[in-house]
């Protein structure tokens, strides 16, 4: 039977309207369903998003020159996809490498091209000290979608006939859409999810750093009155669009990323900001230019993919100014090299 008719279905069992989040769950991790959790090619040229690994090792190489710096030995990524950072970082530190993934798929890929090299783990470690890395993850959570209107704050779902349907909005969705000033109408996502798991990451950490790479921003920029339509954007062969129903489970969904909430989140739990920058600011920070100087200028054939890769990591135009690196930590003294310019810590 084909996905959407499955969800579809699986949408009437549960009453015949979901919240989007669930409808979200289901499109996208839900195990011999979802987009994430299917065969689907979903990383590089070949299939529908390329992400800053995916492009070659450059990020790689230029953040393991940060990661280098954090005592602890111990790198856990989360949501490692392909594998491909995972492979470019074990090339430069010398650690040892785990991996959170929650695709059964993803993980039998993961264990393919590591091999014994690296170890998954089904759950957060205690006392882990070292460092925490998430790199497009955040923005594959599911969220839930809130619609402002004049008559007060609606949670906005999903019908068994893949159509949107309001109804009020209760619970928690309801405090926080409550907390945000947005001109009405207004339509756009909360992660409820991203604020626990931050706080189960600084739990876990018992010294050191946790980065989250993605595109989004602080809450006064995610909530700007002229985002009214949220930031919901599915991928599908490189093509970006808004319609989450075009291709149920076989398509990536995302919404950017509250990075406000997850700094709140982890100096609730405990962990200090240690810094907040572009990602062009952090990657020029931890001497981009330099891993670039180590490539072979005199063979156009060796530099020139090289050179791509760095425009696509800096350009403000591709993934510079969108994507962010936040970074929370517990018991480091010295300060991280990624933000020693440029640090917008303050705007969050
Ligand atoms: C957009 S991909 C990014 C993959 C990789 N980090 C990269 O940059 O190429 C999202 C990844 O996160 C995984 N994922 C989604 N939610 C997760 C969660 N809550 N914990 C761990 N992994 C998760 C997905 O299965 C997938 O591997």
């Amino acid at each position: 039977m084909p996905t959407r008719q499955r969800i579809a279905q699986e949408i009437e069992r549960e009453g015949g309207w979901v919240p989007f989040a669930r409808y979200m769950q289901l499109a996208l991790h839900e195990p011999g369903l979802g987009y994430y959790a299917s065969g689907a090619r979903k990383f590089g040229p070949q299939g529908d998003f390329v992400t800053a690994p995916e492009l070659g090792d450059l990020f790689g190489r230029t953040l393991a020159r940060q990661l280098a710096g954090v005592p602890g030995g111990r790198v856990l990524e989360l949501g490692a996809g392909s594998g491909a950072l995972a492979e470019t970082l074990l090339k430069a530190l010398d650690c040892e490498y785990l991996i959170l993934e929650t695709s059964a798929e993803l993980r039998e890929r993961q264990q393919a091209r590591l091999g014994n090299k690296i170890t998954h783990t089904e759950n957060l470690p205690t006392d882990f000290r070292g460092v925490i890395i998430a790199n497009e993850v955040a923005d594959a959570m599911p969220v839930h979608l809130v619609h402002w209107t004049a008559n007060g704050i609606l949670e906005r779902g999903v019908s068994a006939q893949f159509q949107w349907v309001d109804k009020p909005a209760t619970g928690p969705l309801l405090e926080h859409a409550g907390e945000i000033q947005v001109p009405i109408p207004y339509v756009s996502e909360i992660n409820l999810l991203a604020r626990p798991w931050m706080r189960s990451l600084v739990h876990a950490l018992g010294s050191g750093a946790i980065f989250v790479i993605d595109y989004g921003f602080p809450r006064h920029e995610y909530y700007h009155p002229q985002r009214s339509a949220g930031t919901l954007m599915c991928h599908y062969r490189h093509q970006a669009h808004a319609d989450p129903f075009a291709r149920p489970g076989e398509e990536d969904i995302t919404a950017h990323v509250d990075f406000s909430a997850l700094a709140q989140a982890a100096l609730e739990a405990g962990a200090e900001v240690l810094g907040y920058a572009t990602q062009a600011q952090f990657l020029v920070n931890c001497g981009i230019t330099d891993v670039l100087g180590e490539a072979n200028l005199e063979n156009a054939l060796h530099y020139a993919p090289i050179a791509a890769q760095a425009q696509k990591l800096l350009s403000p135009s591709e993934m510079g100014e969108l994507f962010k690196v936040l970074a929370v930590g517990k018991g480091l003294d010295a300060p991280l090299l990624g933000f020693s310019s440029g640090n917008r810590a303050h705007t969050l």
